[in-house]
C-alpha cells in the first residue's frame, strides 16, 4: 500500500515530524540524501507505518496520488534546490509543503512559480522544536484553502492539543503561514530578551543567588507569567556545569547568533509602519551580544571591566519585577499582533487573530497562560471582518482588569513612592500610577524599551 504523506529532510525536525505522523496511524515515507538519516528513521519508526525512499524516484513511487510532500530542510536556497529536483517527478495536483522557517516573500514567489507548473505549494510554520515535532507542535498553515483541507487531518493529528483542541488552524492566503511564524519568532526574541534582562537585574542589582533565582522563576511560572520560556528559564537556572560545579548559566558565553526570523519581523514591521520596539530592541541586543570582541575592548577601556550595576534600585521588590515582566510580555504580544493585523489588511491574508492566539497556546515556544486572555480578547471582536488599525490587545478591558487588581496590590506594598516602575501610558490610564519624578530608572526602562513613557507626558 502506498504512503499518505511524504517528508523530505530527515534531520531532527523532519524525522520526528514523520514519526509523529506515523504514530497516529497515518502512513509516511521519508527521504534524505544522507543514508544514515534514512536508516535512523527506519530504526526509530520500527513497528510504525513508516518507510523510506532509496532515492527520489523511489520516494515518489511510494506515495499515493495526489501526493502530499513536506520539506523540512534549512530555509533559503536549499528549499529551491530541493523543489527543482522534485518537480520533474511530480504530476498535476501534487502538493509541496514547506515546513521550514522560510521568508514569506520566498514562499510567495514559490507559490507563483509552482502554480505555473500545475503543482501546489503551501508554506506552513511549525513551532516547538524537536519535542514539538515528535509530540505535538503548533502549526501555522497558509496558502490555498483547498490544499489545507487536504492535509488538515494529518496536521491536526500531529499538533499539540489544548483542552482537546488541536493547535493548528488555517491562517490565510498566500504566504500567511510563514508570515505568522515569522512574527511568532519575533515575539519569541522579545520575550527571551525580557527574560535575560530580568535575570540580569535580579543577579547584578538584587544580587540573588541562582537557587533563589530558580525558585523565583518557578514561582512566577505558577502564576500569571506561566509560559514555556519562564519554565525553561527556571530549569536552566537550576543546572550546574558537571565539569566545574559552577552554575551552568555562568559558564555560557554571553553571545547569541540568530537565523534571521527576528530581524525579518523588524524589517516587515518597518515596511508596514508598525512600531514593535521590544522586538526591534531584542534583535539589536542579539547583534550586540554577537560582537563580543568589541564589547570586551570597550568595557576594558571605559569601565575597567567592571560588571557591577547601579545599586540605587537594589530595593526593588521581586513582585515589582514580576509585574514589570508581565506587562512587558503583554506589550510584546501586542506588538506582534498589531503587525499581524496591519499585514493582514494590507496583504489580504485574512488572518484571524483569535485563532492565532488559540493555536499559540500549546506546542510553540511562546505558549503561555496569557495567550488564553489574548484569544478571549480577540474572540469578542470581529477583527478580520472589520479591521481597525487602532485596535490593539492593550485596549480590551480584559487586560486592564487583569493588570489592575494585581498592580493595586503591588502599589500598596510600594516602599518607594515617586519611583516609576510600571509605566502606564494612555493604554493603562485606568490604573493608578506614580508620578514621574524625572529620576532615571535603567532597570524598568530597559524592560519597557520604547514603552517607558510617563503617564504624565
Ligand atoms: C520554534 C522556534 C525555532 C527557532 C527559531 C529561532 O518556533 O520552534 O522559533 O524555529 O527557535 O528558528 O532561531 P534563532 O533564535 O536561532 O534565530
Amino acid at each position: 500500500m502506498k504512503a499518505h504523506f511524504g517528508m523530505i529532510g530527515l534531520g531532527t525536525m523532519g524525522r520526528n515530524f514523520l514519526l509523529n505522523i506515523a504514530e497516529h496511524g497515518i502512513s509516511g515515507v521519508g527521504y534524505d540524501l544522507d543514508a544514515g538519516k534514512r536508516e535512523l528513521l527506519l530504526k526509530e519508526g520500527a513497528g510504525m507505518p513508516v518507510d523510506v525512499g532509496s532515492d527520489l524516484a523511489d520516494f515518489i513511487a511510494k506515495l499515493e496520488s495526489p501526493r502530499n510532500i513536506m520539506l523540512l530542510v534549512p530555509a533559503g536556497p536549499i528549499v529551491d534546490s530541493v523543489i527543482a529536483d522534485l518537480v520533474p517527478h511530480l504530476e498535476k495536483d501534487d502538493l509541496i509543503i514547506d515546513g521550514g522557517n522560510s521568508h514569506f516573500t520566498d514562499t510567495d514567489r514559490r507559490i507563483a512559480e509552482l502554480d505555473s507548473k500545475g503543482v501546489g505549494f503551501m508554506g506552513i510554520g511549525v513551532s516547538g522544536g524537536e519535542e514539538g515535532a515528535r509530540h505535538g507542535a503548533s502549526i501555522m498553515p497558509g496558502g490555498r484553502r483547498d490544499f489545507y483541507d487536504r492535509v488538515e487531518t494529518t496536521l491536526q493529528a500531529v499538533s499539540a492539543k489544548v483542552n482537546n483542541e488541536p493547535c493548528v488552524a488555517y491562517m490565510g492566503s498566500g504566504p500567511a503561514g510563514h508570515f505568522v511564524k515569522m512574527v511568532h519568532n519575533g515575539i519569541e526574541y522579545g520575550m527571551m530578551q525580557l527574560l535575560a534582562e530580568t535575570y540580569d537585574f535580579m543577579q547584578r542589582v538584587l544580587r540573588m543567588a541562582n537557587t533563589e533565582l530558580h525558585r523565583t522563576f518557578t514561582d512566577w511560572n505558577g502564576g500569571e507569567l506561566n509560559s514555556f520560556l519562564v519554565e525553561i528559564t527556571s530549569e536552566v537556572l537550576r543546572k550546574t556545569d558537571p565539569e566545574t560545579g559552577n552554575p551552568l548559566v555562568a559558564m555560557i558565553l554571553d553571545t547569541a547568533g540568530q537565523k534571521g526570523t527576528g530581524k525579518w519581523t523588524s524589517q516587515a514591521a518597518m515596511d508596514h509602519g508598525v512600531p514593535i520596539p521590544t522586538i526591534d530592541s531584542a534583535v539589536s541586543m542579539r547583534q550586540i551580544s554577537a560582537q563580543k570582541a568589541v564589547r570586551t575592548k570597550v568595557a576594558a577601556k571605559y569601565f575597567g571591566m567592571s560588571t557591577s550595576a547601579d545599586q540605587s534600585h537594589s530595593r526593588t521588590s521581586v513582585g515589582e519585577l514580576e509585574d514589570a515582566l508581565f506587562c512587558a510580555f503583554i506589550l510584546t504580544y501586542a506588538q506582534g499582533m498589531s503587525l499581524l493585523q496591519r499585514a493582514s489588511t494590507e496583504s489580504n491574508y485574512g488572518l484571524d487573530l483569535a485563532e492565532i492566539a488559540r493555536i499559540w497556546r500549546g506546542g510553540c515556544i511562546i505558549r503561555s497562560k496569557l495567550l488564553e486572555s489574548i484569544r478571549k480578547a480577540y474572540s469578542t471582536r470581529s477583527v478580520t471582518r472589520k479591521p481597525d488599525p487602532r485596535q490593539n490587545i492593550r485596549r480590551p478591558p480584559q487586560f486592564t482588569r487583569q493588570l489592575a487588581p494585581q498592580s493595586r496590590r503591588r502599589l500598596q506594598r510600594e516602599r518607594h513612592p515617586g519611583r516609576v516602575f510600571l509605566v502606564r501610558p494612555r493604554l493603562f490610564r485606568r490604573l493608578p500610577h506614580r508620578t514621574f519624578t524625572g529620576k532615571s530608572h535603567p532597570g524598568a526602562t530597559r524592560l519597557f524599551r520604547g514603552s517607558h513613557i510617563s503617564a504624565d507626558r
